[in-house]
């Protein structure tokens, strides 16, 4: 308890999570779990052509099959009155209406919902969807990014049109150069709980909504616009999610038919996305392959750069994001052109994956920066040193903060990077060639909009909440640490409360950036808290200011000496609580500024001669991230995306046969993803210095830099290792032979 005691500058202390027991024991309820009275069950059935029409579609042995209710196909959907606004796939995927379920016809990918099947039991439901039968007017279908490329007109990406810093294609005029192209196939999200929701109406216009989501406020605005009714009808739950990494971040056409199956049988209605539906219907990593040539003086110091990005988009949408964006931004190279193309193939939407845009452009740019150290014989780490930024290379705007030196230091040290011989194929260990690798990761930092309401109770108790939702980082972990080292109530008399939207509007768990929103919210709140406590102590000759106080464990000491508890304080005014709802934004000081977080993974691989098995040994992350709040769950998060970081390096593919536009490898069996006994012990180190600018916590985000970048040190230790250039992920042992 001493920790608590007036201390509200000391460093976080390292606890559990808040919620943790109750993931672990299985309490925790996700939104499949929740057994509603006369609950029913949909299932969805799905397209096996790619691109057509559907001529006809026989639902007769679905609807007589035991336990049916109803089939919803195109032909007897309910009107989604939202639909009514149209589509318009030159608008991004924000605007954009995304897939219409059942609205029309038109098949525009494979695996495309053409019926929804509801049942009394799921099996009831799923044996009847095998049943359905379509006939269609199949049309050609094209789902290969590199024929796209060769014949195809590309969509140039809105965000990220063709750009120019200083002069075009300076680096060709370098003394020393690399010119290389670099593929990254499509990835999954693939969180462990599968996409779920669970639909209740009451009424025409009231609906409460079970999501996965990681946005509980978008979630409702996208239900209440589908279905035009006012957002305040629609109840979003969504208490505890297993994982995103983007998946969650949109609402996706799964929801909105479990809406409509629940209004057409008058039930609630559970549906859940199968592991092969998981794969097409909540989006994906694009695909993407890149050139990109980079020249340097002869002591290492960038001339120019070129990155020129093509990757894909379904037909009916287009999606975009920073493939290119990190190159202009992280070395302080006065020549850059960049380019982004985007090709509609007969797929659906990508969309945001863990560190979107950047985890695919980090993969060209650090590995073409490994490569350019080896051409110019200078040590990776001293390579990035020199051409490191000071101010923002693409407005000259200072960094609110920048550690990333310290963080390639602190790496380095904790890796033993100095152990590494320079020349590549010439470190061994039990027969195994041995290469170490590394690379750099960045992704902005930014701070939004949040609500959140407190409540300080007469038992000393505190209760925040909020609408946001905890894909994983844990959120409200770190939320009840800002709360407690600000008021000095431990972490177990607070109770931060999220995941319903009839909560204070919180931001969408994304791009890294809950902490520093959110966090900004309970910060101000917790002052408003004790602004408050200090005005219960008004004497009748002097009013008592929070400065006058001295806040901690749970106590107010004044200057007199006298200390009375927040409970006592609360008691002796008589009131039932403290209840204040707090407001933060932007900081628009940050106008004068740039932000990002900055990632260093260092990766050790061995590499099997014979067989080319690459094997990860080591590796150490380091991050600048500003204030590390909850060192616990910010070193699982530097974890987990290390974890995916291994799969997208050396396992992670999507495959569609391009004769067919079919998933081929649509399953857990087929499509790899790290396990245990892939994952060595990673070590993770902080810079843990606080950003003075962007928010009053001083943290920065993390979610997205624990995985961009990763690729490239991977690829860059089997180069080491092996001597071999692998510009294509995944590495597997037919590349390395
Ligand atoms: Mo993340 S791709 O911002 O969930």
């Amino acid at each position: 308890m001493d920790k608590f005691f007036f201390d509200t500058s000391a460093p976080f202390a390292d606890i559990d999570r808040v919620d943790g027991k109750a993931k672990v024991t299985g309490t925790a309820k996700y939104s499949a779990e929740y057994e509603l009275a006369d609950l029913v069950y949909g299932v969805l059935a799905t397209s096996n052509i790619t691109k057509g029409t559907i001529t006809a579609i026989d639902t007769k042995s679905a609807e007589k099959a035991p336990g049916v209710l109803a089939v919803i196909t195109h032909l007897n959907a309910p009107k989604v009155p939202g639909y009514d606004e149209g589509q318009n796939p030159t608008k991004g995927q924000n605007n954009g209406k995304g897939l219409r379920i059942f609205n029309d016809n038109i098949i525009y990918f494979n695996g495309q919902p053409i019926a929804l099947v509801i049942a009394d039991t799921f099996e009831r439901a799923t044996h009847a969807a095998s049943l359905i039968k379509a006939q269609y007017n199949k049309e050609a279908s094209h789902t290969d990014l590199t024929e796209a490329i060769k014949n195809d007109k590309p969509i140039e990406g809105d965000r990220y049109k063709e750009n120019t810093r200083g002069t075009k294609d300076a680096w060709k005029s370098a003394p020393v150069q690399i010119d290389t192209t670099y593929t990254m196939p499509i990835q999954v999200h693939n969180p462990m709980e599968l996409h779920a929701t669970t639909v209740r109406w009451d009424g025409d216009d009231k609906v409460t909504v079970w999501d996965k989501t990681q946005g509980v406020v978008s979630t409702q605005r996208s239900v209440a616009e589908a279905f035009k009714i006012d957002p305040k009808n629609v109840q979003v739950n969504a208490q505890f999610v297993g994982g995103g990494f983007g998946s969650a971040l949109r609402t996706w056409p799964h929801t909105i038919a479990a809406a409509m199956g629940a209004k057409k049988v008058g039930k609630p209605l559970k549906l859940v996305l199968t592991r092969p539906q998981m794969f097409m219907l909540v989006g994906y990593r694009p695909a993407a392959i890149q050139r990109m040539a980079i020249g340097a003086d002869k002591d290492g110091r960038l001339i120019g750069m070129l990155h020129e990005a093509s990757s894909m988009t379904s037909t009916y949408e287009t999606f975009n994001e920073g493939v290119v964006a990190m190159t202009r931004q992280l070395y302080d190279c006065k020549n850059v052109n960049t380019k982004y193309n985007i090709y509609p193939l007969d797929v659906s939407t990508p969309t945001w994956m863990r560190g979107p845009g950047e985890a695919t452009g980090s993969f060209p740019l650090e590995c073409g920066m490994d490569e350019l150290s080896y051409a110019l014989n200078i040590d990776p780490i001293e390579l990035r040193k020199r051409n490191y930024a000071e101010t923002d290379p693409e407005n000259g705007k200072p960094y609110s903060s920048k550690f990333l030196r310290e963080a390639y230091d602190m790496g380095a040290e904790k890796f033993g990077w100095k152990n590494r011989k320079p020349q590549p194929r010439s470190m061994n260990e039990d027969g195994w060639l041995v290469g170490y690798g590394m690379s750099t990761g960045l992704f902005g930092a930014s701070r939004g909009e949040a609500k959140v309401a407190a409540k300080l109770l007469p038992d000393g108790t505190l209760v925040l909440q909020s609408a946001v939702s905890d894909s994983g980082p844990g959120t409200a972990t770190t939320m009840t640490q800002i709360a407690s080292n600000l008021l000095g109530i431990p972490p177990a008399k607070i109770k931060f409360e999220l995941g319903d939207s009839s909560f204070p509007p919180g931001p969408t768990q994304g791009g890294s950036t809950t902490t520093s929103t959110l966090g900004t919210t309970v910060h101000n709140a917790c002052e408003s808290l004790k602004k408050k406590l200090a005005g219960l102590l008004k004497t009748q000759e002097s009013e008592v200011l929070p400065q006058d106080v001295q806040f901690g464990n749970g106590e107010m000491r004044l200057k007199n000496g006298n200390v009375i508890t927040y409970a006592d304080a609360i008691k002796a005014a008589n009131l039932p609580a403290i209840e204040i709802t707090e407001a933060s934004g932007r900081n628009p000081e940050m106008q004068k500024y740039s932000a990002y977080s900055y990632s260093v993974h260092f990766v050790k691989v061995k590499v099997h001669p014979l067989t080319g098995v690459v094997r990860i040994d080591k590796v150490v992350s380091a991050a600048d991230a500003g204030t590390i709040i909850s060192p616990k769950t910010a070193a699982s998060q530097m974890k987990g995306g290390v974890v995916g970081g291994i799969g997208g390096a050396l396992m992670e593919e999507g495959v569609i046969d391009h004769r067919y536009g079919r998933w081929v490898n649509n399953n857990f069996a087929d499509y790899h993803v790290p396990v245990h006994a892939d994952v060595p012990d990673v070590e993770v180190v902080f810079v843990n210095k606080p950003d003075p600018i962007l928010n009053p916590n001083g943290a920065k985000g993390m979610g997205e830099i624990a995985l961009i970048g990763f690729a490239a040190a991977v690829a860059n230790a089997v180069y080491h290792a092996t001597g071999k250039r692998i510009r294509e992920l995944p590495i597997t042992p037919d590349k390395v032979l």
